[in-house]
Parts: structure tokens; sequence; C-alpha cells
């Protein structure tokens, strides 16, 4: 019997912000999986699309001052042309809150209702008086039930990152305008996940993919499982069905995008989109690590509730880290796709070969710019471009191109082996295993070359060294077979350059060990370029000053203690006279009456106000501040005044001058 076909996904991005490295972790292996697993016969669909609804992309878009649909589109568009750029080739990439996803997701929640596994409840939710609205998710901000750090609605995104329901968090305060919330009860709807949990034991015995997304769920699990809210009270998302005042949340509707995503390719192409998810199916995940709990437990429960099929396997990537810390947006360790990579004329396929490459799928990515520019040079340049090149150049020199003759038996042996080690460990997605034996193969080719040195043996043996490049070149033709899931372009430059004018990817991998037609070819050219040393300098002073400008912004700014701050005498003045302090252009000379004294006082503010405007104006004066000499004019003071326009301070109603601030 043929198995179901494969349906693949990734998690689908949030649409109010850029894509950084963090998601290449989960799309690009996605991507090399599938282009993997074509190559290998299997019908494939990869789809995936942007996620709109939730509140982040409500308080974004409000922040930016547009509309949260146009807010979507905005980045809907950089995913999509970013995950082109990076070779990440979807079938169909949507939007949760395009047309297909409503229906979709409505359709499933009433069948949730229908089989009883919704039901109403009050909930004291958090409710801000001054803004005069119930503050969902990411709109309220307090202190964490379980751990006592600083939390958002919906998660402590602080300490120990629980999911927080509607009404868990203490001290809530709105996000918008600061004020102390205060709980309101409201009716919502929940999912009753804790029903699932006799499914969801035996169900993720069974399930496929990465170790730890399987693991961590059954750790969870054990413990007891929560029924969902599953509403929120927004204008923004899919209407909860029957009620105009609710919507559904975002992790109900984000998911269910995936089987509308795959509605619109189905639709687009003439297929039938059940196949993929009524029934047996191979419906496969690609996720961050951070979100198993939604797809190991919450989805399948969800889909299990409705009667679709559940998920085949779950591959869960491994937190990133830069220069060893954890990746943050907010302190500037962060590898912005476009900025800081394509934008900068880097390959992708270099970034697809080190995400790859790096480490073990489900482990952890600790990028560096050194270590990159070293993986690179080392492994890509040094193995597999130098190998293809040698093997490549002696050919067209010394026969113009590919020899006749027949392969060794044991160089089709060596390469036969090579393809069942990758096929091994891309069958249990362990990618790093799969890219390492590709590389061991081209190693192999390379020390071969090297021992049985083809351009030593021509002198004596013409037809001795046209066996040992015949070898070469199947070995080449293996190596572009097998490389192009990881490095597309580079897979098919070499591929053209074996003399093929088709393209690669239309080739079965097993393709490896049928022989290079004899033929000419034209002179090869390198298929890599080296990273040099002051490229990757450029590129991590890049990061070093991203990261010291986010330490400026963030940087604590010391407590000071009553008693300190009384040190300083602040007085209200009158300013009696202003003339510019001569050969600056800055700076005026104030003689300002503080009560008891007259006071001298130079204030860089010459751009600001004419002379006259000040004379006469009450001001706010540092009384105490030690003497300085300005442009050789002594200063007995400092007027105070806010923000780089220097807007004066005064006080807000008449005072005498010498009057003490306090
Ligand atoms: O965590 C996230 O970035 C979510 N936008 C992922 C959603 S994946 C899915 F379930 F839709
Ligand atoms: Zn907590």
């Amino acid at each position: 019997m043929t198995p179901p076909p494969l349906l693949v996904t990734c998690g689908l991005p949030y649409t109010n912000g850029p894509c950084h490295l963090g998601h290449l972790r989960t799309y690009v292996p996605a991507d090399a999986y599938v282009r993997y697993m074509r190559r290998m016969g299997e019908e494939v669909v990869f789809v995936c699309g942007s996620d709109n609804h939730g509140t982040p992309i409500v308080v974004s878009a409000e922040e930016t001052g547009i509309t949260p649909r146009a807010m979507s589109e905005r980045y809907h568009t950089h995913f999509d042309e970013t995950f082109k750029r990076m070779n990440v080739m979807f079938d169909h990439f949507g939007m949760t809150d395009n047309p297909a996803n409503h229906p979709r997701t409505q359709a499933i929640v009433s069948e949730l209702e229908k089989n009883g596994y919704i039901y109403k409840q009050i909930v004291h939710q958090a409710y801000c008086t001054k803004c005069k609205r119930f503050l969902p998710d990411r709109y309220v901000e307090g202190t964490c039930p379980h751990c006592g750090k600083p939390a958002r609605g919906d998660e402590c995104d602080q300490g120990c990152g629980k999911h927080l329901e509607p009404g868990e968090i203490k001290d809530p305060l709105c996000k918008v305008c600061g004020t102390k919330a205060e709980f309101r009860d409201q009716e919502h709807y929940f999912f009753k996940l804790s029903e699932f949990k006799e499914f969801l034991l035996p169900y993720l015995d069974t399930l496929r993919g990465t170790s730890n997304a399987k693991n961590y769920a059954i750790g969870w699990i054990k413990d007891e499982l929560h029924d969902w809210c599953i509403t929120r009270t927004l204008e923004w998302g899919v209407k909860f069905p029957g009620r105009d005042d609710l919507v559904v949340y975002v992790w109900v509707d984000a998911p269910i995008g995936y089987i509308a995503f795959t509605e619109e390719w189905a639709k687009k192409t003439g297929n039938d989109w059940k196949r993929f998810w009524c029934g047996e199916n191979r419906v496969t995940h690609f996720i961050g690590g951070d979100i198993i709990y939604h797809h190991c437990i919450f989805w399948p429960a969800l889909l299990k509730g409705a009667g679709y099929g559940i998920p085949h396997a779950i591959v869960a990537s491994g937190m990133v880290k830069v220069d060893d810390h954890k990746f943050s947006k907010s302190r500037g360790y962060v590898v912005w796709t476009n900025d800081d990579y394509l934008d900068k004329g880097l390959p992708a396929d270099y970034l697809r070969y080190y995400l790859l490459a790096y480490t073990s799928h489900t482990k952890e990515l600790n990028f560096s710019w050194k270590v990159f520019a070293e993986r690179i040079n080392n492994e890509v340049v040094n193995i597999f471009g130098n190998f293809v090149y040698r093997t490549l150049y002696f050919a067209q020199k010394e026969w113009e191109g590919i020899p006749g003759g027949a392969v060794d038996p044991a160089i089709t042996a060596e390469i036969e082996k090579c393809l069942a080690t990758v096929n091994g460990y891309m069958q249990e997605y362990e990618f790093k295993g799969a890219v390492d034996s590709i590389m061991a193969l081209a190693a192999f080719g390379n020390s071969y070359i090297q021992t049985n040195a083809p351009w030593k043996l021509i002198k004596t043996d013409r037809a001795a060294a046209a066996q040992v490049i015949k070898n070469c070149v199947q070995i080449t033709k293996a190596l572009a077979l097998l490389l192009e899931p990881v490095m597309p372009a580079a897979a098919q430059e070499c591929w053209k350059q074996l003399g093929y004018n088709d393209k690669v990817a239309s080739h079965p991998i097993s393709d490896a060990t049928l022989p290079v037609p004899e033929g000419v070819i034209k002179a090869p050219s390198p298929l890599f370029v080296k990273m040099e040393e002051d490229q990757v300098k450029e590129l991590d002073a890049l990061l070093q000053k991203r990261v010291a400008e986010a330490n400026k912004k963030t940087e604590k700014i010391p407590m000071v203690t009553f008693e300190e701050f009384q040190k300083l005498d602040i007085r209200t003045g009158k300013v009696l006279s202003a003339e510019p302090v001569p050969k600056s252009n800055k700076l005026l000379k104030l003689q300002v009456d503080i009560g008891s004294e007259t006071r001298q006082i130079v204030a860089g503010m010459q751009q600001f106000y004419k002379p006259e405007e000040l004379v006469g104006k009450d001001v706010v004066v540092v009384t105490n501040l030690a003497p300085a000499k300005i442009f050789g004019v002594e200063s007995n003071g400092m007027v105070l005044a806010a923000g780089d326009a220097a807007s004066l301070l005064v006080p807000f109603r008449p005072v005498e001058p010498g009057s003490k601030i306090r």
C-alpha cells in the first residue's frame, strides 16, 4: 500500500517583525527535508503562512499607527520574499487572516462544541478603567503567579516560562496607559484539554519527529492538563461562532492555518486537501523548541476532538544563541536575515549549510561570525569546492571533458554507502549527520585524487589517469545530487559544470550511480568563494556595535538615596540679562536672580533662544554646582531644560526668585 502523501509545514512567523536567524533555524531544515524527500520519490507538499492575529500584532500596529491588517501585509510580503531569497520554497505561503482560515477555524470550533469539548465559564479578566476595555494577553503586564517574576498576560516571559490563562496574572497593569487594572467578570469559552489525556499518552508514544518534542510533551502530560480559554475580547481575529464580541485565541486559528493553507494550495492546483488532513496522514510540523506544548498537546487534541487526522511527526529545533548569548532582539544579540546577511552579498547557501551542519537539529546552535567563516572556509570551500574544481579542471584540461570508460565498482560502492547513510539520517531528521556524510564523501574524493595523483600518473599511464578522473567525476555527480537539498544554488552550478543542462532537482538521488556520459565540458570555475578575514571582521563589528548600542539603551541608571538627592540645591531664579558668549555659537551668558544673590550662569541655549526672549523669564537653577570656566567665562550654576531642544523648565505658578525646589 502506498503511504499517504507528506505534508510538511513550518511554524508560522508573526507579522510584527522581520525575519532573523531564529526563524531560519526551523525553515531551512524543513526546506532541505522537503527537497530530499521529493528527490527520494515522495509526494510532498510544503505549506506555511504568516500568523496575523493575536495581541502582539495589535499592540505593534497601534504603536506604528497602522491597522493590524496593514501591518500583517507588510511583514507577510517581507517573509515571503525573504524565504525565497533563502531558497526556502513553499508550495503555498498564506495568511491566517485570509478568507480560507476564518470559515475553517469556525467549522472546527463548531465541531468541537457539537462534540461537547467546549464550555462557557465566567473569568475574572483584567480590565482597564481608563482605556475602558478588557486587557487580553499582551495588553496586560504584571507578576507571574507561579514564580513571582514580571510577566505578560499570557506568558511568564522573564521567569518560569509558564503559559498564563486569562485572570491568572497578579498585580495587572494596562500595557497601554500603565493604569492599575482591576478584575472584572466576563464570559469566556474553554476547550476541555483535560479530557484528552487518555488519547494523548499513546499518541505521543508513537509520534514521529525529534525526541525533544516527544519527551517534553510526555513529561508535561504526566502533570495535570488544564483546560484552555480559547476566546479573547478583541476586534482583530477570527470571530468565535455566534459571538460578535469575541475572537478565538490566536493559538486556535494559527495552527488551523496549516489546514487552510493546504486548502488554498489544493484549490490552486486542483488537488484534494482532505487527502492530507482527514484520516491516516503524514503531516509533519517543523517548529521551534518553544512551541512544543502547542503542537504536541493542544493541537492534536483540537484535531482529534473535531474529527480530523492527527499529526504524524513534530520536528522541533533547538535554541539559537549569538556569540554565546541568549538570542535577544532588545539586547542586540540577533542576526537579521536581510540586513546582516543577504544584503551584505553573502550566499544563501552558506547560511543554509551552517544551519544544517553546525550541530544536531535539537541542540543549541551558537552563532558567531568567526565560527561561521571557519566552517565555510574549511569545509565548504576547502573540501567540497576544492575536490570538484580539481576534478573538473583536470578532466577538461586533459580530455576536454568527461573521459570514457566505466567507473570502478569500489567507487560505486562508496557512493552507495554514502547514499544509504544520508538516507538513514534524513529519515530520522538528523540533518547534521546527513550533511557530515556528504562532506565525508567529498573528503574521500579529495584523498582519493591526492593519493592517485592523476597529474603524475598521466605522464606514464594516460588510461590509468583517465580511470581516476572518471571515478572522481562520478563522485562529483553524487555530491551534486546530494548537496541539492542543502545548498541548492551551488549544487545546480556543479551540475552545470558536469555538462548537464537540466535541473539537478529534477533528478532522483539514486541517479548518483548512473554514469556521467563521456563528452566535452567547459573549463570549470570554483563553486565557492572564501570568506575573507576583513569581511568577517566587518560583519562581527556590526554585531558588536548593535550590542553596545542596545546596552546603552538598557543601561541601568543608578539609584540615589533621598539624602544624596537633598545635597542638590535647586531653586527658582529670574533671568535679568542674557548675551552670547564671544566666539561661541552655542553659549549664552545669563545673569540670574536667585533671591539671595545674582549668579552668572553659562547655558548652551543660543541655537534655541534669542537673548531677549529669556530676559524676565522664571527658570529653575541648580545653585550648588561647582563653578566652572566655559569658553573663559565663569559659570556658577545650571539652568534646567528638557530634551534636545532645551525646553526650559519653568514654575507652574509665579513664585519668588530663590524658592527652593523640593
Ligand atoms: O510562536 C510563534 O511564532 C507562532 N507565530 C507560531 C505559530 S505556529 C502555528 F501553530 F500556527
Ligand atoms: Zn513565572
